[in-house]
């Protein structure tokens, strides 16, 4: 019997003006009890629906996350052309069939940063790629310089065109040369772009200075499923041979460390007891040393399933946000919050963006004692918090503020939580089966 067809299962249109008007309304006080399931990670799932485009084949990705950068991501993608399906929720089955226009549309590549990995697969392949800067969340000057500079030394030349970024490959489709890349920055979203455009290149490419993000990891892992030949996996050296075509294959996506991170801290900062099921817990050591350190429990109960717990009082303690394996960058703004609840005094340094510190000023709202200078923040705590009317500012300052409404005395209102439904799939829903009292109202 032939297989029966999927269900046909809409992307969510993007809905900026309704999303905008929402918001979130926290009651304080909820001790947080219970399991949560963590998501598949947002930054992994962007870079894979973007790598469909290396091939006219079906890649079947599972464990997608149910988020909004997802939505508009796979728009644009329907925008270039390519073949895009929702088989359920979480289930995507996308191709680069039917690729037809090699310009992303200027309004779907500045919703989320991950669209501007769209370049590296459609120069490979078509050897022609425009698209405007990339948009995301405003928390630095975001250059992608690392981007083309990569493009370039495998023969491309990149011109600016008005708004537009355009990059030509020598010779036209499939003729990209494989190089010896040099990147100035460990960029995240840097390497997997070079590293699709490589993958389809000709000859051999080495990628020196690397990211090792596990999400880029996983992302090659995905590129040799799909029959790329990259080894030097997870080291800041990239050996790429590049191979005439790729072919489809089913892939799941890795569970979001950032998260997990954040409900990891839900329960830290509410004096709780989570059970986080299908956690990425190796790949987060440095958050479970940071926890520990603060007086956290933090139970390793399988190899995915991780429980978290804390009975006596938090106390202080200082890091530095990093590349990977250092403390990420997103769990910044999370941890601050949770540092608002701890014994002493505790001090921050972002080193990964140069605008991560817009959370502070909300904080303060709720009562918080944290003064930054440039990129670093000094918090004392603990500190009683209060209800106040705050905004998410970004997806990461989004989830400080509502990490502080649950410890808050009284109710907190979040507004712009478009900025949270672009990387937390059911945030409310997930809180509420905590025990949190959360409700999202027009
Ligand atoms: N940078 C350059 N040149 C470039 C690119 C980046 O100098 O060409 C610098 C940036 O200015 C920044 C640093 O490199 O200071 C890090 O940027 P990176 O390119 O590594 O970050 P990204 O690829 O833009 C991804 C995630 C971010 C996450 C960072 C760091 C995606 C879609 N986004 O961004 O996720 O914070 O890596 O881990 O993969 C989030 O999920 O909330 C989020 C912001």
């Amino acid at each position: 019997m032939a297989p029966s067809a999927p269900t046909p299962y809409p992307v969510p249109r993007m809905t900026a003006t309704r999303a905008r008007a929402e918001r979130y309304v926290v009651h304080g006080g909820a001790v947080l009890r219970g399991t949560v399931r963590i998501s598949g990670a947002k930054n992994a799932a962007l870079a894979f629906m973007c790598a469909s485009l290396l091939t006219d084949d079906d890649l079947i990705l599972t464990n997608v996350p149910d988020i909004r950068d997802a939505w508009s991501l796979s728009q644009l993608l329907v925008a270039l052309g390519a073949t895009v399906e929702r088989l359920d929720a979480n289930t995507f089955r996308l191709s680069g069939r039917g690729v037809s226009t090699y310009e992303a549309p200027s309004e779907l590549i500045t919703e989320n940063r991950a669209s501007f990995q769209v370049m590296g697969p459609m120069l490979a392949r078509h050897g022609y790629a425009s698209s405007v800067p990339p948009g995301g969340d405003v928390i630095g000057q975001r250059p992608i310089d690392v981007h083309l500079s990569g493009f370039e030394a495998m023969g491309a030349t990149v011109t600016r065109e008005g708004e537009h970024y355009v990059a030509r490959a020598p010779n036209g489709p499939g003729s990209l040369r494989g190089a010896r890349i040099f990147l100035d920055y460990p960029s995240v979203s840097g390497t997997q772009n070079v590293m699709m455009a490589a993958t389809l290149a000709k000859g051999h490419t080495t990628i020196v200075n690397a990211a090792t993000e596990p999400e880029v990891q996983q992302l090659a892992h995905l590129l040799n499923a799909m029959g790329a030949r990259i080894s030097g996996i997870g080291n800041q050296i990239l050996e790429i041979d590049g191979v005439e075509s790729l072919h489809g294959t089913e892939f799941r996506v890795m569970p979001d460390r950032i998260e997990a991170g954040t409900y990891a801290i839900a329960a830290a900062m509410t004096g709780g007891d989570v059970r986080l099921e299908d956690a990425p817990a190796d790949v987060m050591d440095a958050l479970w040393m940071k926890l520990t350190a603060a007086g956290v429990q933090v139970e390793r109960e399988a190899p995915n399933i991780v429980r978290v717990a804390r009975e006596g009082r938090l106390r202080a303690v200082s890091f530095q946000a990093l590349p990977y394996p250092g403390l990420a960058t997103d769990l910044h703004a999370p941890m601050a919050a949770l540092l608002t609840q701890a014994h002493g005094v505790s001090i921050i340094h972002e080193r990964v963006f140069d605008n991560r510190m817009l959370y502070v000023g909300e904080l303060r709202k709720m009562g918080a004692e944290i003064v930054s200078t440039g990129s670093s923040a000094i918090v004392s705590g603990p500190t009683p918090l209060h209800g106040a009317r705050v905004r998410a500012l970004d997806v990461r300052a989004g989830a400080a503020v509502m990490l502080a409404a649950l410890v808050a005395q009284g109710t907190t209102v979040i507004d712009e939580i478009h900025h949270l439904d672009r990387g937390y799939e059911r945030l409310d829903a997930k809180l509420r089966a905590l025990g949190v009292d959360v409700e999202r109202t027009a």
